[in-house]
């Protein structure tokens, strides 16, 4: 396989009309290593559809190679943009401290004991949690404050991607890891954010099956990025049943559905309290109702457990200390809701691949 044959291929993919479906002048360069072939389009979209069937053409003509078509900046690599029957899904919340780490955490901790290859993507690149909550402090590597111009524009093959860290059978990958977690770098503007987070998702080695990205709070550049230019298959809200949690998720939920990213459901964290005299089970909030009437399921309910912060400070995270706990069984309960929509949605891709 080479260039030429690559560009031979594409050309080959025409309409009903008989017009190529990705003009000459719409690829911009074709790069072949082995195992690898990437194709960068020009910086205008290209639909989805041309991307999708540009892939399926390629895929099925190179077989043993990965096939990654580039676009504007955007990245597609085949299933949902991720790749082939591969999931990125975002943790996301709206407010602050509501437990969208934790629950990010302890979701694909019991996604991976199902038996899916899962990865953490901390996308909070000014406060990332996920090294300090999973205890992965890596000494090596780090650069204070800024990261490389040409590791941000860089498009590697697979071999020379980075490796991202592994602890609990998890892969991990934060920007904690690249500059120290006490001095975050200040990741403003939309240029660094988004290819921050597209250098993490698409030139990290991963292997997983299935990416959570712990989203910061708020509506920021983060978000905007998450939601506009990465592969999201779906996103899991997390908030506590407080109305004003709510209304900050309501913004978030309307900013998802104006780009079409699909809600999975909603986790309601720190619901209810066990008093631990009597073990009543006692409401912390009022139970707000906002998000299930604007149409998000509620996947489950995490109560407020003091050892979920206790063991958060120590990386060990208490679906792990304690995995035949009531705080496991929910998130077991979850994640098998949460497997169900992803194999759904697989269907689908498959059944408009057939229709
Ligand atoms: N169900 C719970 N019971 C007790 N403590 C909890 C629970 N969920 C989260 N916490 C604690 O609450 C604090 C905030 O949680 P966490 O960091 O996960 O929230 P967050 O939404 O990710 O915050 P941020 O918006 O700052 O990223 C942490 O100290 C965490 O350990
Ligand atoms: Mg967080």
């Amino acid at each position: 396989m080479d260039e030429r044959a690559v560009r031979e291929l594409l050309a080959a993919l025409t309409d009903s009309a008989g017009t190529p479906l990705l003009a000459e002048e719409l690829i911009t360069s074709v790069t072949v290593e082995p195992g690898w072939i990437a194709v960068i389009l020009t910086e205008q979209p290209v639909p989805r559809d041309v991307l999708v069937r540009a892939h399926s053409h390629l895929s099925a003509a190179c077989a043993g190679y990965e096939v990654e078509l580039r676009c504007g900046g955007r990245v597609f690599r085949g299933g949902y943009g991720f790749g082939a029957k591969r999931h990125v899904i975002a943790v996301i919340g709206g407010k602050g401290g509501v437990g969208k780490s934790t629950i990010a955490v302890s979701l694909s901790l019991t996604l991976a004991a199902m038996g899916f290859r899962v990865g953490v993507l901390d996308g909070d690149l000014n406060g990332p949690d996920i090294p300090h909550m999973l205890g992965v402090h890596p000494k090596k590597d780090r650069q204070r404050g800024a990261w490389p111009r040409e590791r941000v524009n860089a498009i590697r093959a697979p071999q020379s991607r980075r490796k991202p860290y592994q602890r609990w059978g998890l892969e991990v990958m934060s920007v904690g890891f690249v500059v120290t977690e006490r001095a975050p770098l200040a990741a403003t503007g939309r240029w660094l954010v988004s290819s921050l987070l597209r250098n993490l998702i698409f030139d990290v080695a991963w292997t997983a099956d299935i990416i959570v990205i712990d989203a910061p709070p708020g509506t920021g550049e983060e978000i905007q990025v998450m939601v506009r230019e990465l592969p999201l298959s779906g996103a899991v809200f997390v908030t506590t049943p407080q109305d004003l949690a709510q209304m900050d998720a309501e913004r978030t939920l309307a900013h998802l559905r104006e780009h079409d990213v699909p809600v999975i459901g909603m986790v309601q964290n720190m619901a209810s309290l066990s008093c631990p005299h009597c073990a009543e089970s006692i409401d912390l909030y009022g139970a707000s109702t906002r998000l299930e009437d604007a149409g998000v399921r509620v996947l489950g309910r995490i109560p407020f457990d003091t050892r979920l912060s206790v063991t958060a400070d120590r990386g060990l995270p208490l679906v792990l200390g304690d995995p035949r706990g009531p705080v496991a069984y929910e998130f077991a309960r979850i994640s098998a809701s949460v497997r169900r929509w992803l194999a759904d949605r697989d269907q689908q891709l498959l059944d408009a691949a057939a229709a």
